[in-house]
């Protein structure tokens, strides 16, 4: 029994839907951690990894239909599809209910039903929400406790008569009297699955998938979609970003936080190390941030989450050494490859495969015959973010951190500039509802390596309306005066040569960027005024020690009119999905631009 009613009732109407063999109400603790594991290792789901290499580490091997977030399968479905609006994927929110309480019936027959309360951000800091998640898998009740703090001190901030979100989750596979997983991922087939948002309800219903965002709830789905209607209503911002933040020699420190798509560089950004001397840089979140507005006037984040997701391929000692340090114990990785000692291996990792590997489908793979690779491009690891050694002492102030800066940022292999800076408020709302990336691997059913717009890097995660979105963020500015708004940037690590090479080292490089945009909100830092905003003086960027030719900076330091003329066609279009819906604000920024473009 739990004392709030609401979620007595609710857990009993789950139950005698989903008819679970018991019930769980999960505490939070070490134990309950480890026992979740033992039965993953017991049923032959996970592997136990090298004690001495990763303590306290398992792997887990998905199915091979389940490895991403399928945003097809993806809804939003509000009382009306107009409130969805043109980027999401809506059924009417009785028919899916239908639907879906067809599937639910009897779902977890044959398991046990875990009752996971969580808090997203700090427990009893005001930005902070409780969710509490149904699940019928023990790796999401283990994600869940790295990812989110669960436990008897959320139920009791919950008290009698609280507010959560509710979150209800299966994989979708009923066992029969008798019958196990077998060491099989347990999910349904991809036409079965359905992650499914109810906003005006607040309501979180998974169906059919295990895998991250598809079934940690408190992530994608509350933090992100459920989270940005609340915010809509209430007047704050819930994003796509990571928070970092950096100090300079002199000892001055700021908050940054940057928006990019999914597997586009947050967690590398967030971790990095700068080859600037004396600049350092403090993590305090890498995927998502809350934001609200402080007594000062100025905008406070919190990170909600307590873990971090992140993709394991291209993760070495020298992209990023601090996730590497964060993930060598701890950690629960998912569908990476395994050494014949029981370490972990992946593209990228900064070394070559040591020997025969089993693949992330549990294959024997060899370098020399190999054709496909070891890890699945979205292969990850959960960790603890306490365990991370750039982890910011404040990351948990329940007052959250002020911003003084907003990075938007995706893969453009052309047009884009290493860095701009926006000329107002409404002209960097525009940078962000201009977001485009070539598609990555994080999302399973887009073709990889096409340019897509993905505004704020938001596309899949905003829970309504994308124009009255773009609205939101120019109204929040009204809130507070100009001067105390962070500065907008909008960053490209990924523009390429002729040859098809990155010109730009990325990573701790980054710092160099980073500096210059630490500068320009100290109203320092050299800028030169372009047609699509301030760009860095030649010798503004300090390139002291970088290993870059003077012409590749240049050249990516150039706007070039005639791409940035398609661009705008591209734009155009890109803006007539949201018809009426778009603010005359960031029409106006684009006729502003077409104009200057063409002085
Ligand atoms: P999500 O967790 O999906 O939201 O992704 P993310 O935005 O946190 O991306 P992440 O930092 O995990 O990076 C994804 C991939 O981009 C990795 O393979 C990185 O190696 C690569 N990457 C990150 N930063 C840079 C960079 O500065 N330059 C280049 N070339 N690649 C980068
Ligand atoms: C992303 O895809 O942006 C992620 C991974 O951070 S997931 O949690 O699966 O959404
Ligand atoms: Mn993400």
């Amino acid at each position: 029994m739990v004392s709030n009613q609401k979620l007595q009732k609710w857990i009993d109407e789950m139950a005698a839907m989903c008819q679970p063999d018991s019930i769980e109400i999960c505490d939070g603790s070490k134990a309950e951690y480890d026992r979740m594991i033992k039965i993953a290792l017991d049923s032959g789901l996970a592997t136990k990894l090298n004690e001495n290499k990763l303590p306290g580490s398992v792997l887990f091997r998905s199915d091979p239909s389940d490895v991403a977030r399928v945003e097809n399968r993806t809804y939003i479905a509000s009382k009306t599809k107009d409130a969805a609006g043109p980027t999401n994927n809506w059924i009417d929110p009785e028919e899916l209910k239908s639907t879906m309480k067809g599937l639910y019936k009897g779902c977890m027959k044959g398991r046990t039903m875990y009752v996971i309360p969580f808090s997203m951000g700090p427990i009893g800091s005001d930005i902070a929400k409780i969710g509490v998640e149904i699940t019928d898998s023990p790796y999401v009740v283990a994600n869940m406790h790295i990812m989110t703090r669960v436990g008897t001190k959320v139920l009791e901030t919950l008290g009698e008569d609280g507010e959560f979100i509710p979150c209800l989750h299966s994989v979708g596979k009923p066992l029969a009297e008798g019958e196990s997983d077998g060491g099989k991922w347990p999910c349904a087939p991809l036409d079965k699955k359905y992650i499914s948002h109810f906003p005006e309800e607040r309501t979180i219903w998974s169906y059919g998938s295990g895998y991250g965002g598809n079934a940690l709830l408190g992530k994608k789905c509350l933090a992100l979609r459920i989270a940005s209607v609340i915010a809509r209503d209430e007047g704050w911002l819930a994003e796509h970003m990571l928070i970092l933040g950096i100090t300079n020699p002199q000892g001055v420190k700021k908050y940054i936080a940057a928006a990019f798509p999914s597997a586009c560089g947050k967690t590398n950004l967030a971790m990095l190390i700068p080859t600037v001397p004396g600049w350092k840089v403090e993590t305090i979140g890498d995927d998502i941030a809350w934001m609200k507005f402080g007594k000062d006037g100025r905008l406070y984040a919190i990170n909600p989450e307590a873990g971090f997701f992140g993709v394991a391929p291209g993760t070495s000692m020298d992209s990023n050494p601090n996730a590497m340090k964060t993930i060598n114990r701890d950690t629960i990785y998912t569908n990476v490859a395994l050494t014949e000692d029981k370490d972990v291996w992946w593209e990228g990792i900064g070394y070559d495969a040591p020997g025969k590997l089993i693949d992330w489908n549990g294959n024997e793979w060899d370098a020399k015959t190999a054709e496909k690779p070891a890890a699945h491009p979205n292969a990850r690891f959960t960790a603890p973010a306490k365990n991370c050694p750039s982890i910011a002492p404040e990351w948990e102030d329940p007052a959250g951190v002020p911003i003084s800066a907003f990075l938007f940022g995706g893969r453009r292999p052309s047009t884009v500039p290493l860095v701009h800076q926006s000329f107002s408020w409404n002209h960097g709302v525009f940078l962000g509802s201009i977001v485009g990336s070539e598609i990555t691997a994080a999302a399973l059913d887009l073709k990889v390596g096409t340019v897509r717009r993905d505004p704020f890097a938001m596309l899949p995660f905003c829970g309504y309306h994308m124009g009255d979105y773009f609205a939101h963020w120019i109204n929040i500015a009204k809130k507070t005066s100009a001067d105390k708004l962070p500065k907008i940037f909008y960053v490209n690590w990924f523009r390429k040569s002729a040859e098809g090479k990155f010109l730009w080292p990325g990573y701790g490089e980054n710092s160099r960027v980073l500096k210059w945009i630490f500068e320009r909100t100290e109203g320092t830092g050299s800028a030169v005024e372009t047609a699509i905003g301030y760009l860095p003086t030649v010798d503004a960027i300090d390139t002291e020690g970088l290993k870059v030719s003077k012409e590749d900076m240049e050249e990516m330091l150039k706007v070039k009119n005639d791409e940035w003329l398609k661009e705008v066609e591209s734009i155009k279009e890109h803006y007539t999905k949201f018809g009426d819906r778009l603010p005359k604000e960031l029409k106006e920024e684009l006729a502003a631009l077409e104009a200057r473009l063409k002085k």
